[in-house]
């Protein structure tokens, strides 16, 4: 594990799931983190928790999509530390319908939380990396980018992340600011419990299907992803971008 000591970090979708499990290992590493999200209730569970572990953290409610509070929320960071080391964009929501049932709200909302949220986060949080000339940019993808039946408006937002993320490192790399995506499979929170809701299957059916297709024959955890986050966070990374 590297030593994170007096970095500051962001990670929006913090308040459970992927993000509570990366914004808890950044802090383990000794990182100040802030937790970005629209979810109150679920962001003051996650103080407690951080807390409980002397983990140095902040809470941040806020709608990633809209400009105003992600400009905000950034500068008022970037004014009380003088810089902004580390931005983990995972917030994500998902609005899955075959095509057919897909609705433009269902299309608009995803392209919303993945790629405005993301090009928000991201253009804002640079200022400050710029200026220090250092930064770690990480987004979450998916494999569902390759493509995911009842998936077209999640897949098409986590192939753009995929874009944006290479285009940000091929932009930024210059300034000493790397940018990468992680793409997980089938990780189990929130959200993939909801799939198997809407599919009318039990979470453990489903977790088998999924578990069929995937190489170590095991479902994914938080942490799993929280450890790549780590390198991707850590000076360590500094030739990954
Ligand atoms: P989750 O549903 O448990 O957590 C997502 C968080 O994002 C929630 O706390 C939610 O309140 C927050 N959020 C949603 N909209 C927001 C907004 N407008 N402003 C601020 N916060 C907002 O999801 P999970 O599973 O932890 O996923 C995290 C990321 O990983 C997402 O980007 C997801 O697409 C991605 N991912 C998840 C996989 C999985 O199997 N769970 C697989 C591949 C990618």
């Amino acid at each position: 594990m590297s030593d994170l000591s007096g970095q500051i970090a962001i990670v929006t979708g913090a308040a459970k799931g992927i993000g509570f499990a990366i914004a808890k290992q950044l802090g383990q590493q000794g990182a100040h983190v802030y937790l970005f999200d629209i979810d109150t209730l679920n962001l003051e569970n996650a103080k407690t928790l951080l807390d409980e572990g002397q983990i140095s953290n902040e809470i941040v409610t806020i709608n990633i999509t809209k400009e105003s509070e992600v400009q905000q929320a950034i500068h008022q960071i970037g004014q009380t530390h003088g810089k902004n080391d580390i931005l983990v964009y995972n917030a994500g929501i998902i609005r899955d319908h075959l095509l057919f049932k897909m609705s433009t709200d269902d299309w608009n909302n995803v392209m919303e939380v993945h790629l405005k949220g993301a090009f928000l986060c991201s253009k804002y949080a640079q200022e400050w990396m710029v200026k220090n000339k250092y930064g770690r940019i990480i987004n979450l993808s998916s494999v569902s980018a390759l493509g995911s039946r009842g998936q077209a408006n999640y897949a098409t937002a986590k192939a753009g992340i995929q874009g944006f993320t290479k285009t940000l490192a091929i932009e930024l790399g210059k300034f000493n600011i790397t940018v990468n995506a992680i793409a997980p499979g089938f990780i189990v929170t929130d959200m993939t419990k909801s799939v198997a809701e809407r599919i009318g299957v039990s979470f453990d059916e489903l977790k088998q299907a999924k578990i069929n297709d995937i190489p170590v024959k095991r479902a994914g955890t938080p942490e799993d992803i929280a450890n790549a986050a780590s390198f991707f966070a850590s000076p360590a990374s500094s030739f990954v971008s």
